[in-house]
């Protein structure tokens, strides 16, 4: 495990998509696998800066977001597909037939993740995967107490984050769909490498129990302490118990 320490939301979202940078110039064709979230949007805004500099070219890259809910069209303002394109694919040059975020609008669960294992498989795995990191510790729809050998799978979300994410559906509770597609923790783990961005004092101490605790599926991102190539940007607020 790396701990990289920036000063503040900017520099950390500089630092994470200098990495991701690194990982497209050293490999055109590699496959990222992405989040949502506020976490990463910085990194996002970055890569398209440098992007529109001529920097960075994403016309050989392939995208497999971690996840999505079950039972929102793309079309739907808070669906992950419109998140991306919003923040990062329609300001890019990544090929639209390599652009993957599960399929929310297939009412088929097993259909629908079997499908996605199969993108990731015929994809050769992810080189890069980037996350963020939830209060209780859950990575893409990974929540507490999920078995660590899951492929992509349905979740239903918890009480939680139906909170957390209900400023999205007009705060409004009741409008948050109630499960969503995941990537699992084997396929997160399966990756070459794996990217946190964390930010602010709300998540520093969730850091220090995933990082500096024991490894449990209690805390889902304690895992990530087991992968071998695993790099955790903070800024200060974030990595501030550790
Ligand atoms: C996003 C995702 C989530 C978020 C996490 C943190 O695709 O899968 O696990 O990374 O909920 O969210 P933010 O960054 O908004 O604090």
């Amino acid at each position: 495990m790396k701990i990289i320490r920036a000063k503040d939301y900017k520099d950390m979202s500089r630092k994470a998509a200098n990495i991701i940078s690194a990982q497209v110039i050293m490999k055109p064709n590699c496959v990222l696998g992405l989040a949502t979230g506020s976490s990463p949007v910085g990194t996002y805004a970055q890569l398209i800066d440098w992007y529109n500099k001529g920097d960075i070219d994403f016309s050989e890259v392939t995208t497999i977001n971690l996840d999505e809910y079950r039972g929102l069209p793309r079309e739907h303002d808070q669906s992950y597909w419109y998140f991306m394109h919003k923040n990062f694919f329609d300001s890019v040059n990544v090929q639209p037939d390599r652009i993957h975020v599960p399929d929310g609008s297939n009412p088929d669960a097993e259909a629908a993740c079997r499908e996605y294992d199969a993108i990731i498989r015929n994809a050769g795995g992810i080189d890069l995967q980037l996350l963020g990191i939830g209060h209780d510790g859950h990575i893409g729809f990974n929540e507490p107490g999920q078995a660590f050998e899951l492929g992509t799978h349905c979740v239903d979300l918890t009480k939680e984050t139906i909170e957390a994410n209900k400023r999205f559906f007009n705060g409004d509770e009741s409008l948050v769909p109630r499960q969503a597609y995941t990537m699992g923790i084997k396929t997160i783990m399966q990756a070459r490498k794996v990217l946190m961005v964390a930010s602010g004092a709300d998540k520093a101490e969730i850091i220090k129990k995933a990082f500096f605790g024991p490894v449990t599926p209690t805390v889902p991102a304690s895992i990530l302490q087991m992968h071998p190539d695993f790099i955790l940007v903070g800024d200060e607020a974030a990595l501030s118990l550790i």
